[in-house]
């Protein structure tokens, strides 16, 4: 299996590209399920995630085509993929591509759409928390749908078609509201999602049917209107700049000291996070090209945080956000409040030299002077990075193990960090 070598201390100074964002990606390629026409992805993240889910369309009868290939150098345009769903050849997703990846599970709300039926395992558990489904199922319940819960699958139904519905989310989901939203883009009359989330990956979701014909208002606030439509046609959209990945480079540089240029990040998807790390003593600027962000000869200032659902400060950013805070001047709290496990990487940090103790959704963070090299691993995507981001100013050799989390979410990781001045290497075993 493959680790990460990082020797620690080198600023990072330099351009660093951002990748389309994953948790767009997956979603507008979900989306294309819904028409039998080409749906063209532009600035499509090279990820392993997105390999997964191309093999969940493929089950599904979705044909799959590269148009040009990202390659090399630094700052050159995304993937365009191209899918084409002429026909659903199979409206069952199967436990054994579902348990790989939690959000194929969404292809729910597209079969129940398309094809008036679907069967689909239920993901399972997950390292970060429990993460039930049932704001999916009510929601599409609501819309109609009859379901039941068979043997680890979700067997769903509507007879005729989805009808429109008025639903409000007891709580606030970011899947549930992508599922309900494809969904109700077919269903006969209007939807009314109350409660949605107001993620950028709704938006850029949103923004992409209505391309493809769907007739959707207000997405990007806490409701959600759909007149359901006939058919939905093909289309081409550019996936959005990855917020999560921009957040992670910015805590990079932040966390070495430096100056970064952040090519093609966009502020308004992060301003909550931006502007905690400013609090943090970090300088950040807007520019036409992305976003700088420097911290030369500064001290970090101790600042506390609490994940928020949009425009809050994103649970995705707390682990890299944490490992920041363990060489800051002071202490920090931070509390974690959209997952209950979301802390796997404390104790790895502790294993650097981090002072971090835990009680329950709180974290208390002591700022260290010196973080000293490792081997570390983690169990999950964002957990993982922010070993790297300790490893970037460890002292001595930093290994993090079980790579493959990384390459489900960050394109390039190495390469942009080696380019911008980290010492960091991939290594085969
Ligand atoms: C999306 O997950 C993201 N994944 C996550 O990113 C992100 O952490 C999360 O949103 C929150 O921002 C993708 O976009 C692919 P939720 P999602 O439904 O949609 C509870 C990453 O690292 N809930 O908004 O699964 C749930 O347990 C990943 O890239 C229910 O109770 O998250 C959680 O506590 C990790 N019932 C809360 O809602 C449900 O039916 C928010 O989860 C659904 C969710």
């Amino acid at each position: 299996m493959d680790s990460i070598v990082i020797t620690g201390g080198n600023r990072l100074n330099g351009t660093i590209p951002i990748s389309g964002a994953k948790n767009a990606a997956l979603p507008l390629m979900i989306a294309s399920m819904l028409t039998a026409e080409t749906v063209t992805l532009e600035n499509l993240p090279d990820l392993a995630d997105v390999e997964s889910l191309v093999r969940i369309l493929t089950n599904h009868g979705v044909d799959f085509q590269v148009e040009g290939k990202r390659k090399g150098q630094a700052g050159q345009m995304g993937r365009v993929v191209k899918f084409t769903a002429g026909e659903i050849a199979d409206t069952t997703a199967p436990y054994e591509l579902v348990s790989k990846m939690r959000a194929s599970f969404w292809v729910l709300g597209p079969l129940l759409a398309r094809c008036h039926e679907g069967r689909v395992s239920l993901p399972g558990g997950c390292a970060i928390g429990t993460r039930p489904v049932d704001l999916f199922l009510d929601s599409l319940r609501a819309l109609g749908a009859k379901i039941e819960v068979e043997n680890g699958y979700v067997v769903a139904s509507a007879e005729g078609g989805l009808i429109g519905t008025h639903f409000k989310f007891p709580k606030v989901s970011v899947g549930a509201t992508h599922v309900a939203m494809m969904a109700a883009t077919l269903a006969k009359g209007q939807t009314v999602l109350e409660n949605t989330a107001r993620e950028p990956e709704v938006v850029d979701l949103a923004k992409c049917l209505n391309a493809m014909g769907a007739k959707i208002s207000g997405a990007g606030t806490s409701t959600i209107t759909i007149d359901g439509v006939e058919k939905l046609h093909g289309c081409r959209h550019r996936v959005l700049p990855d917020r999560i990945e921009t957040g992670t480079y910015a805590i990079a540089v932040a966390m070495t000291g430096g100056d970064i240029l952040l090519k093609g990040a966009q502020p308004d998807l992060l301003q909550e996070a931006l502007d905690t790390l400013v609090r943090a003593g970090v300088t950040v600027e807007p520019t036409n090209e992305g976003i700088r962000v420097s911290r030369n000869g500064t001290d970090l200032i101790a600042t506390d945080m609490e994940t928020q659902p949009f425009p809050g400060f994103p649970t995705d950013l707390q682990a890299q956000f944490m490992a920041l805070m363990t060489m800051a001047k002071g202490t920090s709290h931070i509390k974690e409040t959209i997952f209950e496990n979301r802390f796997m990487h404390v104790q790895e940090l502790a294993r650097l030299g981090a002072k971090i103790s835990l009680d329950g959704q709180d974290a208390t963070v002591e700022g260290v002077s010196e973080l000293t090299g490792a081997p570390v691993m983690a169990t999950d995507l964002r957990a993982s990075v922010s070993l790297v981001i300790a490893g970037l100013v460890a002292k001595g050799t930093t290994t993090v193990n079980r790579v493959y989390h990384l390459d489900r979410g960050f394109e390039r990781l190495e390469e942009k960090l080696s380019n911008c001045g980290a010492t960091i290497s991939r290594v085969s075993e």
